[in-house]
């Protein structure tokens, strides 16, 4: 009896030991959406879960970077948000492995096609067009005109007055390259690029800070998503969104699980609960006004209304791809960037 005892006591001791150093279940995410948003789908999926989340908010082309960097030691688990080029650079470089979730049949067309341009290594979660906007109270300081145009960028009035991202860091501002290239062709696409050099007052990493400095009163143009400019003028300051009369590029906004995740169960599992209607519909609560990718997730009436805007046929393929997008950039760091202001 004493030894049944003895071994029922030992046995709790070791059960006890093994859940004191037993591993929490955890996620790695790199987020490249708007700080605001990733925590709340940091902290939204840890509620839902009681899964911990280590949340890291990069650019989409330095998330890129970072997750080539680390490729033979993977330290992400999930990369979710940011434009949807480098996610396809990503699947076309081994970075990223292939899943096929339950939640597709929820999806819009465009998010699906993402998936199958890149044989389902990365998936659509937004969508949203790219423009620019402008401080309206600066532009009137300043006895400029309300530009409506693409070209209307270039004029010499706006100099020191347009801000955009680096297109190696940012997203958006590859997104801003890949579309001139498209709309006008690659010579005048990059001849348009060197005229804007011109005017450009700062480069900086993440590409809804130029309108954020607009709205501050820091900047008078910012090149950005529309969503982006919104945001702002939703915040109250007194920024105007123009969707260009040229014709304009737009994203799909993608989420990636990273070869080698460490915690692969815990991704899939992230994944499938992003692409759900709840958790998108929560978005514009902190007012990121994307389209989701969910057809039945929430958007707000404010949100920009992209069967309004003259849309380019993107190719995401051809700007996705490994090959193209390196070029692209290699070309702008060597004709435009060096170029004296
Ligand atoms: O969340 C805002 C947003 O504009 C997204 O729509 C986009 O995918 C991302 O930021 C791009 O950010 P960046 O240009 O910094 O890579």
């Amino acid at each position: 009896m004493k030894s049944i005892k003895y071994a029922f006591g030992m046995s709790l001791i070791a059960m006890a030991m093994s859940a004191g150093t037993a591993q929490a279940a955890k996620l790695t995410l790199y987020c490249s959406a708007e700080e605001d948003w990733c925590q709340v789908m940091a902290r939204g999926f840890e509620e839902a879960t009681g899964i911990d989340v280590n949340m890291t908010r990069k650019s989409s082309g330095e998330t890129f970077a970072q997750v080539k960097a680390e490729s033979s030691n993977p330290k992400g688990d999930v990369w979710w948000g940011g434009t949807g080029d480098p996610h396809l650079q990503a699947a076309e470089e081994g970075l990223s492995i292939a899943y096929v979730s339950d939640m597709r049949g929820e999806l819009h067309d465009w998010a699906l096609r993402q998936a199958a341009s890149a044989d389902d290594k990365t998936i659509g979660i937004y969508s949203g067009a790219l423009g620019f906007g402008y401080n309206s109270d600066l532009l009137a300081a300043n006895n400029l005109p309300i530009p409506a145009c693409w070209k209307d960028l270039l004029k010499p009035e706006y100099k020191g007055h347009v801000q955009m991202a680096n297109p190696n860091s940012s997203g958006t501002a590859y997104t801003t390259l890949a579309t001139m290239v498209q709309l006008f062709g690659e010579d005048e696409g990059f001849e348009f690029m060197k005229g804007l050099h011109a005017n450009i007052n700062q480069y900086t990493k993440s590409g809804s800070a130029p309108i954020k400095a607009a709205g501050r009163g820091e900047n008078t143009i910012g090149i950005v998503f529309l969503h982006d400019a919104v945001k702002q003028a939703a915040s109250g300051f007194p920024v105007v969104p123009v969707a260009p009369c040229e014709g304009t590029g737009y994203e799909i906004g993608s989420m990636s699980i990273i070869n080698g995740a460490r915690n692969l169960d815990e991704a899939k599992q992230f994944y499938d609960w992003a692409l759900t209607a709840a958790v998108q519909s929560e978005a514009w609560k902190v007012k990121s006004y994307q389209v989701p990718s969910n057809m039945a997730a929430e958007t707000s009436p404010d949100a920009p209304d992209l069967s309004t805007i003259k849309l380019i046929d993107y190719d995401f393929a051809k700007y996705g791809s490994s090959d193209e997008r390196k070029r692209l950039l290699q070309k702008w760091d060597e004709e435009v960037s060096i170029l004296p202001q």
